[in-house]
């Protein structure tokens, strides 16, 4: 269970990224932290992550808060993953193995285990027949799923990733979410921040809504976005399928209870034609 507490972060120059934040992200499932650009969604991951020093409160693993000395950051490492936006920040090897594997040898595996792992993580993230290839020849989709893979080869209990889908194609999208299902349903949570308010409703089991750097809602999706006069004011708009998943069920269209938040369960759910 990792938690933020009353984290609050300034930037040179007066803006205040993060305004006394609480999440506590626990250890299983498929969270979405959702907001517009500028509200604080990366900043939030960097602080989780022990990558920044926030101003004020405490970022706490299983109970105890996290230090920032070297033997507090190597426990933060060891089992929480960030996937940073741009897979260029977060690749450095020459090749896709060596890379993939540089983790779990920092964590004083042997050399048949870091194999082991490195073949695990690339197949998890379908990449395992780039294993030889040089990083820097790879698509950015590729770099994407093989910078993800490096973070999965740690076997993190908490996977955090900085807008996953941006850059990708609608195929290459639908793949990753995809591949982060397999990696949730293994246990390990899921954590994805996105203004993509689409990708969140078909994806998630909970949504945190970030804005101006704090979080203003946190709970089941169509909870959420029951309100949507606030989310318009944060600059987000409705998922289209529950705007028309919630259209059809006030018109008596679709059984009661929570909305079908995928098109082929709404299309499943809607009553035959007369
Ligand atoms: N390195 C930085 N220096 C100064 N301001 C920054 C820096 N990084 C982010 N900010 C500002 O902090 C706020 C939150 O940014 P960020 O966490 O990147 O939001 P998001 O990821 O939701 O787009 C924004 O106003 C942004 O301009
Ligand atoms: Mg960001």
């Amino acid at each position: 269970m990792l938690e933020a507490r009353g984290l609050v972060h300034h930037y040179p120059g007066g803006v205040t990224a993060l305004d006394h934040v609480d999440l506590a992200i626990p250890a299983g499932g498929r969270l979405a932290i959702l907001g517009a650009n500028g509200a604080g969604k990366s900043t939030l991951l960097l602080a989780l992550a022990g990558a920044i020093r926030t101003d004020q409160g405490q970022v706490v693993l299983d109970g105890t808060p996290v230090t920032h000395d070297r033997k507090g950051l190597t426990r933060l490492r060891h089992r929480v993953g960030l996937v940073f936006q741009d897979p260029d920040d977060q690749l450095f090897a020459a090749t896709v193995a060596e890379d993939v594997s540089f983790g779990p040898l920092n964590l004083g595996l042997t050399a048949a285990e870091a194999r082991e792992r490195t073949a695990e993580a690339l197949a998890m993230m379908g990449v395992a027949h780039l294993a030889d290839r040089a990083t820097h020849m790879l698509s950015f989709g590729q770099r994407k799923r093989v910078a993800i893979a490096g973070l999965l080869a740690m076997r993190p209990g908490i996977l955090l990733l900085d807008e996953p889908t941006a850059g990708l194609d609608p195929a290459g999208v639908d793949e990753l979410m995809q591949r982060l299902d397999a990696v949730a349903d293994t246990g390990t949570a899921v954590v994805i921040a996105t203004h993509d308010m689409d990708l969140a409703n078909g994806w998630a089991d909970r949504v945190a809504v970030f804005g101006r750097g704090r979080i203003v809602l946190d709970g089941a999706p169509d909870t959420v976005f029951e309100d949507e006069v606030l989310l318009s004011g944060l600059g987000l708009r409705l998922p289209m399928l529950h705007r028309l998943a919630s259209a059809l069920a006030s018109r008596g269209l679709l059984p009661a209870g929570p909305l079908p938040r995928r098109l082929e369960d709404l299309v499943a759910a809607l009553p035959p034609l007369r």
